[in-house]
């Protein structure tokens, strides 16, 4: 076994087969072969063994699939720490970290005011089950923060936050229908998990075993900066449809941001439709700006999700809107909708401390010029040894493609070579550098990395770039 673990640069000594491989959003088959050889090497022996033990517990040795590394092929990296913009694995091997817990980590890994803030609240217990005072002033710093919300209610995760925000819209229209847009994910919730893509997109089928036709019937599709597509869903389901929802700028199939006057096209036609809008900021919301990718962008929705950040690295989740529509969600109204651990001590705790950091002036520039410089840096680097990459950001929300692009849509995205990028991928790991591991996840960077890990990231690009 221990000969299987030996990782040399790209060159991994594992048998790596052709996988169907799930990325969160669709079904991408490609092959990984991964034969050059880097000096670099990365011993990787004991995080082998604990995957290969976890599999036996655990499907796939994971409690979420896009951790279990199927589009860069090889297994996953077990992590011991995490403190700024580092991640130490259980070999020792420590990482430039690009994926921050998947976004909340805005502020770095573990941070001390934080972590004090957390062992003050622990003192007094870890779950009330009864209102606290803590959830009125996260609650008070979301309304202030975030345009569209005048009310919130927070749950656990984003999963629910998207379940919930469904349910209301669906009671508050009296409607059924909603649009979401092909490669946008919004949890793992039955009506979102509609198959991206395709003839069968506008049909509503499920996306997954085990979701019944039922449950995506009502949720149509549209490729995402798609105007036509939208007006003719509106067109053909005249007064059915409950809402629209979407991530403002995708992260869910690489980072895509929107054409420049889809959201407000996306606003105008839902209200003339009678139909509400939800952003679902799970990803983009104290992201993009402190008030979200709402503030960034100037576009009010109806609706809006959050989670990641607001929850500081603790699961929590969250949604809210214009009072009249939240004056209808259980106890103010008739929408149910309930959580055991919702609002807990600890969550809010770590959400109040990680928001009044970001609130500090300097913030979203700082997350602009490292993130900036951090893009430019990889794709000129890519583009200097003629490999096809493109790619963008906004503050500290990244991604790139392999291809020419323009990337406007997950159609432009699944023309990227995924098997480049998983050389690319295992190559920047031995390197010490850590980006999500699928070619359609936006990246994220934190107001702990430093001017010198950006550098250090853009010279191991140009090194792996020179190899693959
Ligand atoms: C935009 C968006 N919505 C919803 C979710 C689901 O959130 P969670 O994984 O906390 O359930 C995610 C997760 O990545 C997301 O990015």
């Amino acid at each position: 076994m221990a000969a299987a673990t030996a990782i040399s640069g790209v060159g991994l000594t594992l048998g790596i087969s052709t996988s169907a491989v799930r990325s969160r959003t669709s079904l991408v088959t490609m092959a990984v072969s991964l034969d050059e050889k880097t000096n670099k090497s990365l011993t990787l022996t004991k995080s082998q063994e604990a995957i290969t033990a976890a599999k036996e517990l655990m499907p796939g040795g994971v409690n979420s699939p896009v951790r279990a590394f199927k589009s860069v092929g090889g297994q996953p990296i077990v992590i011991d720490s995490v403190k700024g913009s580092r991640m130490t694995d259980i070999d020792g091997n420590e990482y430039i970290d690009y994926v921050g817990s998947w976004g909340p980590a805005i502020i770095g890994h573990a941070d001390d005011q934080v972590l004090a803030a957390l062992s003050e609240t622990m003192k007094k217990g870890t779950s009330f089950g009864a209102p606290c005072l803590l959830e009125n002033s996260l609650a008070k710093m979301v309304i202030s923060a975030v345009p569209s919300i005048e009310m919130v209610r927070f749950v656990n995760s984003g999963t629910e936050a998207c379940m919930g925000v469904l349910r209301l819209a669906r009671a508050y229209t009296g409607k059924e229908k909603i649009i979401k847009f092909e490669g946008c994910y919004h949890g793992h919730a039955d009506p979102f998990l509609v198959k991206a893509g395709s003839g069968v997109a506008t049909l509503g089928l499920p996306d997954s075993p085990g979701v019944p036709k039922a449950a995506t019937y009502e949720t149509l599709t549209a490729p995402f900066n798609d105007f036509s597509a939208v007006e003719k869903l509106f067109e053909d389901n005249k007064g059915e449809i409950a809402a629209v929802i979407l991530e403002p700028v995708v992260g869910n199939s690489g980072f895509i941001p929107p054409k420049s006057d889809f959201l407000s096209f996306l606003r105008k036609i839902t209200k003339e439709n009678n139909s509400l809008l939800i952003f679902d900021e799970v990803m983009t919301g104290f992201r993009l700006a402190y008030g979200g990718a709402q503030e960034y962008f100037g576009i009010t929705p109806d609706l809006t999700t959050l989670g990641k950040i607001i929850g500081g690295g603790l699961p929590v989740g969250a949604y809210g809107g214009r009072r009249d529509i939240m004056e209808m969600v259980a106890p103010a109204g008739p929408m149910y909708q309930a959580g055991t651990l919702s609002g807990n001590p600890l969550a809010m705790t770590a959400g109040i401390e990680t928001l009044k950091r970001i609130k500090e002036a300097g913030t979203y520039e700082y997350l602009d010029k490292i993130t900036g410089e951090l893009v430019r840096g990889i794709v000129e680097a890519g583009k200097k040894v003629g490999h096809a990459i493109c790619g963008g950001h906004i503050s500290g929300m990244f991604g790139f493609f392999f291809t020419e692009g323009p990337v406007y849509n997950f159609a432009d995205a699944k023309k990227s070579d995924t098997a480049k990028f998983a050389k690319f991928y295992w190559g920047m790991l031995a390197e010490g550098v850590y980006l999500a591991p699928s070619q359609f996840e936006a990246g994220f960077t934190s107001l702990a990395h430093s001017p010198d890990d950006i550098e250090k990231t853009i010279a191991a690009a140009e090194k792996v770039f020179r190899e693959i």
